[in-house]
């Protein structure tokens, strides 16, 4: 929707609401710092919760939190696949839900290390749909280089204003160091950046369009405040960027069913032909084979990525939807001229202002399981 056309509904929508009306409305987004996040679970000790609360900041498709942890002891967990949380529609193989945990995964061991402790993890999952993934164990070192935890608590996916200079040669060397065979950086201006361009915008139509995966989407928004509380995962106006008074009419006026319908679906492409022209580069993410190991392991490097670019000013938004939607996924590696497996298709820029992070995320006690 244009922003013209929304503004006039949203001037209705004020005077049909009249001023009482506003004031019992939903007013504000609701942000991260308005959970009430409470640290006395006491079947954990304060440490695992700690630590397991850290983890839970890592990123997720649809930010559904696929991960539960099965406590066998203090400080000896199984790491599980939630099965309620899979995204069949537009990740079927569950291949996102290995890579959101791995995510997940690297999160517990630098939480861990600023505590202390030490992690020694065993592989468990064969495929991608095994409840079990990896099972640790947590003992305290005294000498352990402890991670700064402030990186994980600021890390977010930003999705508007990326500039279009370039990124500094630098910058991308210590983003990808010591891993550089895993990372294919396409900047501005090579013929590659052009076709992730164009095919971002043509799978999202694709994606946009097709009612099973628009349905999967909006089952994971978080309309109001109130839904956002009692859920504590999913994507809220908040963390689609929306502010101000579009943020309000979608709090307030919509739900699942506008979501299906043609304004929701052309404003939501609308907004990704904008982020789509405005980036320094496309950076892509290979692993070594498709097996549950790799998989984890890329998440963990995704996370590895993202803990850093805060400090250099750099956003970094994941568009997967041409890894999710035929032909493009069929494409994309002859057109890369890549061999590896592509996991992971990031847009990257700097931006002025780096906003805080405002996805929500569950309490720690929804997800451990005695
Ligand atoms: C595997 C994976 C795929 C993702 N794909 C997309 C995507 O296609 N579009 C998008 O806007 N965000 C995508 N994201 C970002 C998530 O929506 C985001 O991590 C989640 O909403 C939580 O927000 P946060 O990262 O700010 O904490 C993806 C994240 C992961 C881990």
């Amino acid at each position: 929707m244009k922003r013209r056309t929304f503004i006039s509904i949203a001037g209705g929508s004020i005077l049909a609401a009249g001023g009482i009306g506003y004031l019992i409305s939903d007013k504000n987004n609701f942000v991260r710092s308005d959970l009430k996040i409470s640290s006395n679970d006491k079947l954990l000790l304060t440490d695992e919760q700690e630590i397991l609360l850290l983890a839970s900041m890592a990123p997720s498709g649809h930010n559904t939190q696929p991960w539960f942890v099965r406590r066998i002891a203090p400080f000896h967990w199984i790491i599980c696949n939630d099965r309620s949380k899979w995204l069949p529609a537009v990740d079927p193989s569950q291949r996102e839900t290995m890579l959101s945990i791995g995510a997940f995964i690297q999160n517990i061991t630098y939480a861990a290390s600023y505590y202390g402790y030490c992690c020694e993890w065993k592989t468990l999952a064969r495929g991608n749909q095994d409840e079990q993934i990896e099972e640790v164990v947590l003992s305290k070192l005294d000498d352990i280089p402890r991670f700064d935890i402030s990186k994980i608590k600021k890390r977010r996916t930003v999705r508007s204003n990326f500039q279009s200079d370039q990124l500094k040669e630098d910058d991308l060397q210590s983003l990808t160091n010591g891993e550089e065979a895993y990372f294919h950086y396409f900047p501005r201006g090579t013929s590659a950046f052009a076709w992730l361009n164009e095919k971002t915008v043509a799978a999202n139509q694709k994606q946009i369009y097709r009612d099973a995966a628009e349905k999967e989407l909006a089952n994971w928004i978080r309309f109001t405040g109130k839904d956002a509380a009692q859920h504590g995962d999913g994507l809220t106006p908040a963390s689609m960027e929306m502010t101000g008074l579009t943020a309000w009419i979608v709090r307030n006026f919509y739900n699942k069913s506008s979501v299906m319908g043609k304004n929701f679906r052309k404003q939501g492409l609308d907004a990704v032909k904008t982020q789509v022209s405005q980036s320094a580069g496309w950076l892509l993410i290979t692993s070594k084979d498709q097996t549950v190991a790799s998989l984890l392991e890329t998440g963990k490097r995704l996370q590895r990525l993202l803990l850093k670019i805060r400090e250099k000013g750099i956003a970094i938004h994941p568009m997967t939807q041409i890894l999710e939607e035929a032909p493009f996924s069929l494409k994309i590696n002859k057109a890369m001229n890549i061999t590896t497996p592509i996991q992971l298709v990031l847009r990257c820029g700097y931006v002025n202002e780096y906003p805080d992070p405002v996805s929500i995320r569950k309490p720690v006690n929804s997800f451990v399981r005695i």
